[in-house]
C-alpha cells in the first residue's frame, strides 16, 4: 500500500463537507478531489479545502485514475447505489489499484463496496 492516497468526496453537503475538511488535513491524503452539484456549496468547500480538483460532475472524478478511494456523501440515500456501482466499475477498469467505495455504513447502514484487481464485492445491507 502507498503511504498516502488520493481521495474523492462526492456530495459535499453537511457530512461530505466535514469529510472533505478532514481529508484535507489528513497527512495520509495527498490529493483531495470533490464533486458537488450545487455550485455555491462546491465553491464554499473548495475554499475551505483547496482540493486538487472540484467539479459539479462526479463522473469526471471517476475517470481520474489517480484516485484511490471515494467517499459517497450524497442525498437522497438512493443516489448511493448507482454512484457506488459506477465508482466500482471505474475502479475495476483501473486494474492495478486498490479502489474502495464507502457509503455511510455505520450511521445509515447504506453499505460498503470494495474493488481490487482480483475481485469486486458489493455488500449492501439495505
Ligand atoms: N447530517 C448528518 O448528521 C449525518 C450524519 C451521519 C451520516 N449522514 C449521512 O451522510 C450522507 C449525506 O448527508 P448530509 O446530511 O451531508 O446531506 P446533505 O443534503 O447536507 O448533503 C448531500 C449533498 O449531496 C449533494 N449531491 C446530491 N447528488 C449529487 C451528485 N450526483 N453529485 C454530487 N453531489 C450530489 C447535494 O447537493 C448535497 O449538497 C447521507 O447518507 C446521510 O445519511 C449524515
Amino acid at each position: 500500500m502507498p503511504s498516502t492516497i488520493n481521495v474523492a468526496v462526492i456530495g459535499t453537503g453537511w457530512c461530505g463537507g466535514i469529510r472533505a475538511q478532514t481529508c484535507a488535513k489528513n497527512p495520509f491524503v495527498q490529493d483531495l478531489h470533490i464533486a458537488e452539484i450545487k455550485p455555491e456549496r462546491l465553491q464554499e468547500v473548495a475554499d475551505l479545502t483547496k482540493p486538487a480538483s472540484a467539479t459539479t460532475d462526479y463522473r469526471i472524478l471517476l475517470n481520474n485514475h489517480s484516485i484511490d478511494a471515494v467517499f459517497i456523501s450524497t442525498t437522497p440515500e438512493p443516489t448511493h447505489y448507482p454512484i457506488a456501482k459506477e465508482s466500482l466499475l471505474a475502479g475495476a477498469v483501473i486494474g492495478n489499484r486498490f479502489y474502495a467505495v464507502s457509503g455511510d455504513v455505520q450511521s445509515s447502514g447504506t453499505g460498503v463496496a470494495v474493488s481490487t484487481p482480483a475481485a469486486t464485492a458489493f455488500e449492501f445491507t439495505q
